[in-house]
Order: structure tokens, then C-alpha cells, then sequence
């Protein structure tokens, strides 16, 4: 009969095998996933839409029409929001200065969130409307959850906290979305080359459950289980000038994972960009003078994109 059994009903049951009705022996080859030089090809449509007529490409979509009959389109979405040339702004790679330097298994989008009139006409407001407005609200509570933070801190420091305002209150923000995928053998690989961040303070959201920032202390490579739902905060450069090396901003890197990708969104909270900053007056004394020389916020930006990431190397620079 034409009557087929059902094929959950057949997997319920612990059965050695198949019935043979089931078992195939035409099978093709599979190509081995460690073998990327095949993949079906990848064709930039938008390129194509969008008139210039790019002899190359069109050849491209002609030989994978002929040859395979399958192409994928580009994922034009990502390569609009591209970084441009000289901008870190964007998706794509950071700290990258030279074609000779070790890269980070990771991709990342950052851009400038606050103050508004510093946002990227090409980025922020180019986002789909649902995401464009998740981050924006985003932005504004963790601008507040920054602010009561520094407020905090300045307490806990006894420390002038009109200083703490005067550095924040228009302070700069930016977001770093990071994707890391995974690789196979993830000790061959590196997610974020150890750093310190160069920010005040860097607000973490883990966006998935896989593990991957580790936090350097006492010399060892301390990793951080994500919480659901918690913030990691963490200490900048500049919050490390500001005290005085009270609260030192701390070298972490990311590692990737053999087999889950992983996500996370970073905040970080600099100094009014059209200031200066420097070891707080309040902290100093003749017993405490100043470590760090006073830098002006645009300047000391300007510095940190302008190297790879080394651990903290660029503060070391800023000491007297
Ligand atoms: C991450 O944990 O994915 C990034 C942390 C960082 O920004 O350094
Ligand atoms: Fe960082």
C-alpha cells in the first residue's frame, strides 16, 4: 500500500536502524566544512541595483548563474553602515594600523551616541526605526546609570563631585557592538587583544550566555561568567587620570568559543570632547601629586585610535 508510517512515531521507537525503505545508497560526496575554498558564490546585488555598472561584478552573477545556478546576495544592510575610509565609526575592525599586526577574530560596529549633534548622519539615523529607537532609549539610561555612578564615585572618593559633573555632564558616548564567532580551536585565535579601555567608564551588556571577556587580576586571566540581566561596568583610562590611579582601569581581553558565537554591546562614557582633563584637584595634595599629565579630551581620543590596542600602553604614555 501507498500507506507511509510516521516517520516521529518510527524515531519515538529505539530501533537499531531504518527500516530499509529508508536507507539510501546513491549518496553524493559531502565537501568537507574544513575546505572553504568552495562556497557558493557571493554576489553584491546592491552594487548591481545601484546603477554604476561594475563590469566585474555583473561577470560574477553571470558565471554563478551559469556554473551553479545558486548565488547569495550581500548582506547590503551591513556593508551601508561600512566603516568609511579614516573613520572608526561604523562596522568593521578597530586599532587596526598596519597590514602586519595580528587581528581580533571579531567584527564590531561603533559609533558615537552622545551628544546628539556628534552622531554620524550615515549611522545612527540610517537604523532600522525599531533598532534605531531601542538604542536610543538605551542611551539615555545608561547616560543616567553613568552619571548616579560617577556621582557615587566622587562620594566614595571624597572628591569634589562638581569636578566629576563638570567632566560628564556633556560627556561623550559611543557604542561597540562586538560578534564573535566561534572557531574551532579558540586558543589559536584572540576575540579583543587585551587592553585597557580608554574611556571613563565601560558599561557592558553580554548578549548571549557564552563566556568569553577575561578580566586580568593578580596576573591571571580571571573570566566573567555573563549574568542574565547584569551590567559588567569596568574602569577607564581617563577615570584612572581623574583619580589619580585610585581606580586603575584594568587590562581584559575577549576569547572566543569552539562552537557558540558570542555578542555584546559596550558603552563608553567619556569627557566633554571640547574640554580637558586631568587628576582631579580635589585629590591632590603635596602628600599626592599629580601621576598624569592634563590632556585635552579630543587629543587623548585622537591618540588612542591612533594605535593598536597594547594592554595599557597608551596610558603609560600620560604619566609624569
Ligand atoms: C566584550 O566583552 O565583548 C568586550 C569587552 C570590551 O569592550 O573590552
Ligand atoms: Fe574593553
Amino acid at each position: 500500500s501507498l500507506h507511509v508510517p510516521s516517520v516521529l512515531e518510527l524515531a519515538k521507537e529505539k530501533i537499531d536502524a531504518a527500516p530499509s525503505r529508508y536507507i539510501r545508497s546513491d549518496q553524493v560526496p559531502v565537501l568537507s566544512s574544513a575546505n572553504p575554498a568552495i562556497v557558493v558564490p557571493v554576489i553584491d546585488l546592491q552594487l548591481l541595483f545601484d546603477g554604476d555598472l561594475l563590469e566585474t561584478e555583473l561577470n560574477k552573477l553571470h558565471q554563478a548563474c551559469k556554473e551553479w545556478g545558486f548565488f547569495q546576495a550581500a548582506t547590503e544592510e551591513k556593508k551601508k553602515f561600512g566603516q568609511l575610509e579614516g573613520d572608526v565609526e561604523g562596522y568593521g575592525q578597530a586599532f587596526v594600523v598596519s597590514e602586519e599586526q595580528k587581528l581580533d577574530w571579531a567584527d564590531m560596529f561603533y559609533m558615537v551616541t552622545l551628544p546628539t549633534h556628534l552622531r554620524k548622519p550615515h549611522l545612527l539615523p540610517q537604523l532600522p526605526l525599531s533598532f534605531r529607537n531601542a538604542i536610543e532609549a538605551y542611551s539615555m539610561e545608561l547616560k543616567s546609570l553613568a552619571m548616579k555612578t560617577f556621582k557615587l564615585m566622587a562620594k566614595a572618593l571624597k572628591m569634589n563631585p562638581e569636578e566629576m559633573e563638570m567632566l560628564f555632564e556633556e560627556g561623550m558616548q559611543s557604542m561597540r557592538m562586538n560578534y564573535y564567532p566561534p572557531y574551532p580551536e579558540p586558543d589559536q585565535v584572540i576575540g579583543l587583544t587585551p587592553h585597557s579601555d580608554g574611556g571613563a567608564l565601560t558599561i557592558l551588556l553580554q548578549l548571549n550566555e557564552a563566556e568569553g571577556l577575561q578580566v586580568k587580576k593578580d596576573g591571571i586571566w580571571v573570566p566573567v561568567k555573563p549574568l542574565p540581566s547584569a551590567f559588567v561596568i569596568n574602569i577607564g583610562d581617563v577615570l584612572e587620570i581623574v583619580t589619580n590611579g585610585i581606580y586603575p582601569s584594568i587590562e581584559h581581553r575577549g576569547v572566543v568559543n569552539s562552537v557558540k558565537e558570542r555578542m555584546s554591546l559596550a558603552t563608553f562614557l567619556s569627557p566633554n570632547l571640547h574640554g580637558e582633563f586631568g587628576p582631579a584637584p580635589s585629590l591632590l595634595s603635596s602628600e599626592t601629586p599629580p601621576k598624569y599629565k592634563r590632556i585635552g579630551t579630543a587629543d587623548f581620543l585622537k591618540g588612542l585610535f591612533a594605535q593598536k590596542l597594547d594592554g595599557k600602553f597608551y596610558l603609560q604614555t600620560l604619566r609624569i
